[in-house]
């Protein structure tokens, strides 16, 4: 599909990718790409419009990633934003310095609202900045349609060249009408119209799909996470029979999980595909014995999930295609320009050493996580997969202090079933990034009945969290928890009592190991 593409040049800042998805979120297709580019090559991509993104430190010192005056004179429109704001500033010919004060945070910038980029806008815009240099003064040609008490030129413009250039923020929250100056930049300035929408995708994927598969065979490492989930439909949808998925449950999934999974994709499913699900649970427990050691935990689960996964591919045979569940942000974190690392994730690192197979397919390497989501949705994957809060790979092996014994994970697996239900029931689902509950190593004393017990204390956890980078924990209703309390001590035998963690990340992390 020749669909219509801007292009984010990243010079080295921290916004390109949510710059990347909000423009996506316009249903305009969007890529980063390095600043380092070849006119050429950025040409040949045929964009409908540039934007420059943030840098590291002043446009003006000699190390600092620039660009030539040329990329201006391409007749593509471009939009500087921050960096990249100044970074034009600069190399038209304007003169960009430190400010007086530096300035951080929203702020109300009186707008231009007869500019292009501010129609729809109101006079007084409260956006986010966030920066220590200023451009002083805007270069020939251009017209100032932005300022702020500190900054003379907050944005500018030359719309004979569609040129322009803010220094706040458009792609952040905070700045509150950024979606509006966003879509006048990719509707009114480049002249998009809009035609990244995921029913389009799914259709051209499978199609793709199709055409480079032919009638070869594709073998698929399902865990029941969304990616992959996703990755599995719609090359189902493209090859049916000719894939196989092979799901390996390693007994450290959460209560009733591999059941779901099978319900979803096995032969009573509605997909078309050859499903092996492989009960590997009792190897696991016997690799486990013994081992406490966080890391070490860790790297059991996944050599044993390669070798579980290599036995099966064994039986297969030999196949063309290995699918990959890898995202956008693998793609951008690990590097640009350089083809993306393996996922860490113990479910899909390692296996290309050894599968016996031609190509690596990664149906889903353009797609930001929201996106897989809507192409979910679409591919009509029930809404409980889609919206699956994310599950470790290593599973509740890092959800259970210490050595990791069968009677431990079902003690595990209830706890947190009816933490799970409660959730559901009292409509939290929505508001909380991630929650669960863990085991904890530590037994106490307690009293049941007229008896003295001696269990475990489970440890239940709930974070908010926009990219489970940082986290803090969530408040949940006293009665919420009190409930789940009662029920944890009643129900799960070997449980006295229960723990609610209230650390943040940092200095916590999500997971207990
Ligand atoms: P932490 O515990 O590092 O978790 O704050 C951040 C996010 O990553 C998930 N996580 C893992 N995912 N393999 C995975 O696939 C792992 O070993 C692993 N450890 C943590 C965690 O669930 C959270 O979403």
């Amino acid at each position: 599909m020749n669909k219509e593409t801007v292009i984010v040049l990243d010079f080295g800042g921290q916004y390109n990718q949510l710059i990347a998805r909000r423009v996506r979120e316009c249903s305009v297709y969007c890529e980063v790409k390095p600043y380092t580019i070849s006119l050429e090559e950025l040409q040949a991509l045929n964009p409908k419009g540039i934007i420059f993104t943030g840098g590291p430190n002043s446009v003006y010192e000699e190390t600092s990633p620039g660009c030539s005056r040329e990329i201006f004179e391409l007749g593509i429109p471009i939009l500087g934003i921050c960096y990249g704001s100044q970074l034009m500033a600069h190399v038209l010919g304007g003169r960009v310095k430190t400010a007086p004060v530096s300035e951080y945070g929203r702020t109300e910038v009186e707008v231009d609202t007869k500019d292009v980029m501010f129609q729809d806008v109101s006079p007084k815009s409260v956006c986010w900045m966030s920066h220590t240099d200023y451009i002083a003064q805007a270069p020939e040609g251009f017209h100032v349609t932005a300022h702020t008490p500190v900054c003379p030129v907050a944005a500018m413009s030359f719309p004979e060249k569609r040129l322009y250039a803010v220094q706040f923020h458009p792609e952040v929250m905070h700045t509150e009408e950024g979606r509006q100056m966003l879509e006048n930049f990719v509707y009114r300035v480049c002249g998009c119209t809009g035609d990244w929408k995921m029913d389009s995708f799914v259709e051209t994927a499978t199609k793709d799909l199709r055409e480079k598969i032919g009638g070869g065979k594709v073998l698929c490492a399902l865990s029941g996470g969304v990616d992959s989930s996703v990755a599995a439909v719609l090359l189902s949808k493209a090859v049916g029979k000719q894939l196989t998925c092979v799901f390996v449950d390693h007994g450290l999934l959460r209560k009733n999980e591999g059941d779901e999974v099978e319900e979803v994709f096995g032969a009573n499913g509605a997909y078309e595909l050859n499903f092996i699900r492989v009960n590997a649970r009792q190897r696991y427990y016997e690799k486990l014995r013994g081992v406490t050691e966080p890391e070490e935990k860790r790297k059991i689960i996944g050599a044993e999930f390669i070798r579980v996964f290599e036995e099966e591919a064994k039986k297969i045979g030999a196949v063309d295609f290995l699918v990959q569940g890898t995202i956008y942000p693998d793609v951008i974190e690990s590097g640009l320009g350089k083809s993306a690392v393996i996922k860490s994730h113990h479910n899909v690192g390692g296996l290309p050493d050894v599968v016996e197979f031609k190509e690596i397919i990664e149906p889903l390497r353009m797609l930001f996580k929201d996106e897989v989501r809507k192409a979910g949705l679409e591919l009509g994957i029930p809404k409980h997969l889609v919206f699956r809060q994310p599950f470790p790979g290593p599973g509740l092996g890092v959800r259970i202090v210490g050595e990791v014994t069968e009677e431990k994970v079902k003690i595990v697996q209830e706890a947190d079933h009816i933490y799970r239900e409660e959730i559901a029931r009292a409509g939290l689902e929505q508001n909380l990034g991630q929650y669960f509950a863990a085991l904890t190593n530590m037994r106490s004393v307690g009293v049941m009945g007229d008896f003295r017990t001696y269990d475990y204390a489970v440890a239940l956890r709930a974070v908010n969290t926009s990219d489970f980078m940082t986290a803090e924990a969530a408040q949940i209703p006293w009665e919420v928890l009190n409930k789940v309390t009662n029920r944890i001590v009643n129900e799960v035998k070997g449980v006295n009592r229960v723990l609610y963690d209230c650390t943040g990340k940092p200095p916590g992390t999500i997971e207990f190991e």
